[in-house]
């Protein structure tokens, strides 16, 4: 095996770390550091590398080159432990034999499209339908299952990569050669920031997210996990989760996390949709500058989630569709609210809704969202 490559980030004292336990006290101080090594081939023999982000007080994310896809993130719990919070595989085969996109960037739009169809500038377009009667998350092929290009970027506080690749004129149905880019940061302040932008030839639908799956306990369910949203409304879906149109208040309804609530308390009463919350809830913020979205405290371990971002809409998708099939990292078995996704992006079958926010890109335009997840302890 080749040795990996440690890229020091103006560093006097580099700890170069070959993997993470989850048991591992977090350490401090020390400089970030960017580590790349290889994480397996596809079949074709590309060699998909895992970059391994290491900041000043020990924290650890490890995205990989094959749809830029957060594999693992170490944080501290109340006890100075540090502990993986995110749901994934041990190796690149796990994921290439089909997962409900742990961790994956997300692209070329996020979320349903109504019967896999939009008119564009008079022009209708038809995609994949990969979910039902819906095209779902870019399609067959999104961004989640392609090779991004990787480049190590200094950051002053923190370890930062930035994952950059150019999707085709035409790619899964969609016009415009695509230019994108999504840069993880973490930051010695232990937050992840994950930057996007995206430029196009051709006017096109753009809609970037990551798909975590996030359990803060690193193990057990996520019932027990309290939610906050800044969110007063949320788009209500027909049965096949393609929004009505309408913007529904959530006040006085078991939508409602406007206060911090257990995310097991009202499951059982969501009649439209009995396995769970997969909702996107209108934010607060209306979008455009960095907000406030979401908190999760996990009272057990003590661990603290914030969600800040530029988007207006946020997924939240109570893990619902687990089974208990997937063996992921260290023998794990996932089960249904095993893990929850807090999805930042715009509203889902935004290009059949002139209603909601846009998702159009247009020559000559810079897509460029932010979301920021900052990790605490709750005592
Ligand atoms: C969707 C879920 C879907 C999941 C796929 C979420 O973004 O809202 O309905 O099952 O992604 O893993």
């Amino acid at each position: 095996m080749k040795h990996p490559l440690v890229i020091l980030l103006g560093a006097t004292l580099c700890l170069a770390l070959t993997g993470a336990s989850p048991a591992r006290a977090a350490r401090s101080p020390m400089k970030a550091t960017v580590q790349k090594t290889p994480f397996g081939k596809l079949p074709d023999g590309t060699v998909i590398e895992l970059y391994t982000l290491t900041n000043a007080k020990g924290l650890v994310a490890k995205v990989m080159t094959y749809g830029a896809i957060l594999t693992e993130l170490d944080v501290p719990d109340r006890q100075h432990q540090l502990g993986d919070v995110v749901l994934g595989f041990d190796n690149l085969d796990q994921y290439l034999a089909g997962d409900p996109y742990f961790g994956a960037t997300i692209g070329r739009v996020a979320n349903r499209i109504a019967r896999g169809k939009f008119t564009l500038d008079g022009q209708s377009y038809t995609l994949a339908t990969n979910n039902g009667p819906n095209a779902l998350h870019g399609g067959l092929k999104g961004f989640d299952k392609v090779v991004w290009q990787a480049e190590p970027v200094e950051v002053p506080h923190g370890a930062a990569v930035r994952f950059s690749y150019t999707s085709p004129d035409g790619e899964e149905g969609y016009p415009g050669t695509l230019h994108a880019t999504v840069t993880y940061t973490l930051t010695d302040r232990n937050e992840l920031r994950l930057e996007y932008t995206a430029t196009t030839d051709k006017p096109t639908p753009v809609n970037l997210t990551n798909h975590s799956y996030w359990n803060l306990a690193g193990e057990g369910d996520i019932l027990g996990s309290i939610l906050t949203l800044n969110a007063d409304r949320y788009t209500p879906v027909d049965d096949t989760l393609i929004p009505t149109g309408e913007l529904a208040p959530v006040k006085g309804t078991i939508m409602d996390f406007t206060k911090p609530m257990a995310i097991g308390s009202r499951l059982g009463q969501l009649t439209n949709n009995p396995q769970g919350y997969d909702h996107n809830y209108v934010l607060n913020s209306g979008g455009g500058k960095l907000a406030f979205a979401a908190r999760v405290y996990e009272p057990n371990s003590g661990r603290v989630m914030e969600v800040y971002t530029t988007e207006p809409g946020l997924q939240f998708y109570s893990g619902n569709f687990l089974d208990g099939t997937l063996k992921g990292k260290r023998g794990m078995v996932y089960r249904q609210h095993d893990a929850l996704c807090l999805e930042a992006d715009h509203f889902p079958d935004a290009v059949n809704h002139p209603e909601f926010p846009s998702t159009i890109l247009r020559p000559g335009q810079t897509y460029h969202e932010l979301t920021l997840y900052r990790f605490k302890v709750q005592k």
